[in-house]
């Protein structure tokens, strides 16, 4: 009868998982119990300390809800991820604009828009419009893609934080024969991620912020090219640099003009921003996005 000591348990649990029919949770599962175990060592995990951990992940499992995905926010905080996002990046068969983070505040229930129109439903002040073409990778444009917009209102907070009841702030456009969309805004604020859970206390314990750097999200579709979940960050912001969700990157980075006289609607302040999107592969059909709207998990999970 074997005996475990800290430095045989791994490969006892190793042997016995191997009978894994799926090879790809074989492979994922082998190697998340190595480095897992690779981490209790390396800090020597204390009894106290590991039950911390339980209660943690429970009073994170606790908050998920249909309208809030705390386990995507831990991730987001842990830089996972982005890093998923990047990893997913460098598996595009051309070159195209970069993912960042879907975020908690995405929604499939989203209202469509004619070209140029405002998403805003309070839009005295602080009106923008955000325009420029969607190509693919040879920068040819591409007509009728799909433009998802969705952003803090000028409060600083998304119709979901304002009232769940009513959509603000977000909608769906459609690029013209010249693969250009254009849509007029308000300007967004940077936002605190939400505090009031056991993700935020982490970071409150670890002493950061807890701040996003404005920004606009993004998601853009055509047929036969992979997905595009992005954001534009607003230049001049100050947290650019230590976003606590690890979105922002200097290739996201949009600034506004004054008078932009290729802005199609005049005397506002406008953002100019050219995507492009990288033809689809076989493998992108499968591979999914890294983000869900909170209400979809929620029921995946009750199944
Ligand atoms: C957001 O962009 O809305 C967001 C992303 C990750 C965590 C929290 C908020
Ligand atoms: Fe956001």
């Amino acid at each position: 009868m074997r005996e475990y000591t800290p430095e045989t348990i791994t490969d006892a649990v190793l042997d016995q998982m191997s009978t894994t029919a799926d090879p790809r949770l074989a492979e994922i599962m082998a190697s998340a119990v190595r480095h897992l175990h690779a981490f209790a060592r390396e800090v020597n995990l204390k009894p106290h300390e590991w039950i911390a951990g339980i209660e943690f992940m429970t009073r994170v499992g606790q908050m998920c809800t249909p309208a809030r995905q705390e386990f995507i926010l831990l991730s987001d905080t842990l830089g996972l991820s982005t890093l998923v996002n990047t990893l997913h990046d460098t598996t595009a068969i051309e070159e195209a604009t970069h993912t960042s983070l879907l975020g908690p505040f995405f929604r499939e229930n989203t209202p469509t828009f004619a070209r140029g129109a405002q998403i805003a439903k309070g839009a005295e002040a602080d009106e923008i419009v955000l325009f420029g073409r969607v190509t693919n990778a040879a920068a040819e444009p591409l007509a009728n893609a799909q433009v998802t917009v969705w952003q803090t209102a000028a409060d600083g907070r998304y119709d979901l934080q304002a009232n769940p009841e009513e959509t603000d702030c977000r909608g769906i456009f459609s690029t013209d024969e010249n693969g250009e969309y254009l849509v007029r805004t308000v300007r967004p604020l940077g936002y605190y991620i939400p505090m009031d859970g056991p993700v935020g206390a982490m970071i409150k314990a670890q002493g950061r912020h807890g701040m996003r750097p404005a920004h606009i999200h993004f998601l853009i579709s055509a047929p036969g090219y992979r997905e595009l979940v992005t954001a534009l960050y607003l230049a001049g912001d100050a947290h650019l640099e230590d976003d606590v969700v690890f979105g922002a990157s200097g290739d996201l980075v949009a600034h506004e003009q004054i008078a932009d006289p290729d802005c199609p609607i005049r005397d506002l302040p406008s953002i100019r921003f050219d995507f492009s999107l990288s033809r689809e592969s076989e493998a992108d059909r499968l591979g999914g996005r890294v983000g869900a709207d909170p209400s979809a998990i929620t029921a995946v999970a009750a199944e």
